[in-house]
Order: structure tokens, then C-alpha cells, then sequence
């Protein structure tokens, strides 16, 4: 497993966890979860207009959303060894430490414009609670530019043209370079609620 999860982080930027790695028991635990947390969840609303680089290398943008930190089975996914290890093969790191994951509600017409994740993400995990989610956008063909030439491509595009689709898997995670990576959400146009999980790990040997 670790070659194919290596080879395909560094020619594409993602790695796919096996879906048997984590029990169905305890997604259930974790869709539980979401709903005893839904009512505290708080909103997300950066209306700043445009992209902002930020000194970490990552860049900001306009969404909106609620969200929560979950609770202890949101905890045991991401502090589970079987994560550990996709993104410590996936990125050559060996320490790899989840430090921020949560819960993300999305209701109709929230967004997300393009953006990327704190520089400190050394590979981001996302995957649905709900069924039916619309992929994500993603570029990863920008993954090697710098911070500054980023935004002075995507400065008026909240939703780029010709970019890819980065699917999200209802129970089944993926790991993408977000903190590389441009990726959006348009808003959502369905009349349901989404809710998705996102989980970030660094490495801290470094
Ligand atoms: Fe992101």
C-alpha cells in the first residue's frame, strides 16, 4: 500500500484511504455526532472579498458555513493509527499529528471560493456524512506555484474554469495537498443540508 499511496501523492496530490480501514461502527458513532453537534455548531462567515495571501503560504477567501469540533468519535478517527499511516506514506513524514479536524455544515446556498489550507497542512482528509455530495473543485496542475502567483491567477475566480473534480466520498476519506492545492465548493444548490468532515495533519519532527 505504501508505494501506490507515495507515487500517487506526488504525481497527483492526493491519496485515497482504503475503505476498510475504519469500521463502520464507528462512522455511525461519528454521524451521531454530527447531529448532537449541529445546534452548537457556529457560522463561518469571512466576507472579505478576493483571495488573501497569508505569510503561512496559505491563501483566504470568502465562505460560508457552520461548524463544530466534534467530540470523541470524531477524535478516535483522527487520532486513529490507520490515518496516521496513509498520511505518513503518503508524505514521507514520520510524525504525523492531526491538529485541527471538525465537523462542517453546510446548508443551501453556503460556499466555499477557492482557497488554500494553513501552510502548516501537510495533507488534509475530507469525506461526506451525508450522501450525494458534489465533488470538490481543485488545481492541481498550480500545486508547485508560489503563494503570490496563485492569487494573481485566481484573483477574480471564486470558482476557476477548467478546473478538475476531487470527489467526496460519503464515509470514505481521501487526503489532498490543501495547503498546495487550490480548492472550492460552489454553493450549494440543493435544498438538503451537507456535512462533511475535514482533518488536517502536520508533521512535528520538524
Ligand atoms: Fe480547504
Amino acid at each position: 500500500m505504501g508505494t501506490v499511496l507515495r507515487q500517487t501523492w506526488l504525481a497527483e496530490g492526493r491519496a485515497d484511504v482504503p475503505p476498510d480501514v475504519i469500521s463502520s461502527s464507528l462512522w455511525e458513532e461519528i454521524a451521531q455526532e454530527a447531529e448532537q453537534c449541529e445546534p452548537h455548531s457556529v457560522v463561518r462567515h469571512n466576507q472579505r472579498p478576493g483571495l488573501l495571501p497569508m505569510r503561512d503560504g496559505s491563501i483566504t477567501s470568502p465562505q460560508r458555513c457552520r461548524v463544530h469540533p466534534g467530540g470523541p468519535a470524531l477524535s478516535s478517527l483522527a487520532m486513529s493509527k490507520e490515518l496516521a499511516e496513509v498520511a505518513g506514506e503518503a508524505t514521507s513524514q514520520t510524525k504525523m499529528t492531526p491538529i485541527r479536524f471538525g465537523f462542517k455544515f453546510y446548508a443551501p446556498g453556503d460556499y466555499m471560493h477557492v482557497h488554500c489550507d494553513d501552510g502548516k497542512c501537510e495533507i488534509t482528509f475530507s469525506c461526506g456524512l451525508t450522501p450525494g455530495l458534489a465533488a470538490m473543485g481543485w488545481l492541481p496542475n498550480l500545486r508547485w506555484l508560489t503563494t503570490e502567483q496563485v492569487t494573481e491567477r485566481l484573483a477574480d475566480t471564486p470558482y476557476p474554469d477548467g478546473g478538475e473534480e476531487f470527489p467526496i466520498r460519503h464515509r470514505v476519506l481521501a487526503g489532498f495537498d490543501g495547503s498546495r492545492i487550490p480548492h472550492w465548493r460552489t454553493p450549494l444548490d440543493s435544498q438538503s443540508r451537507e456535512v462533511l468532515i475535514t482533518i488536517c495533519f502536520t508533521d512535528l519532527t520538524v
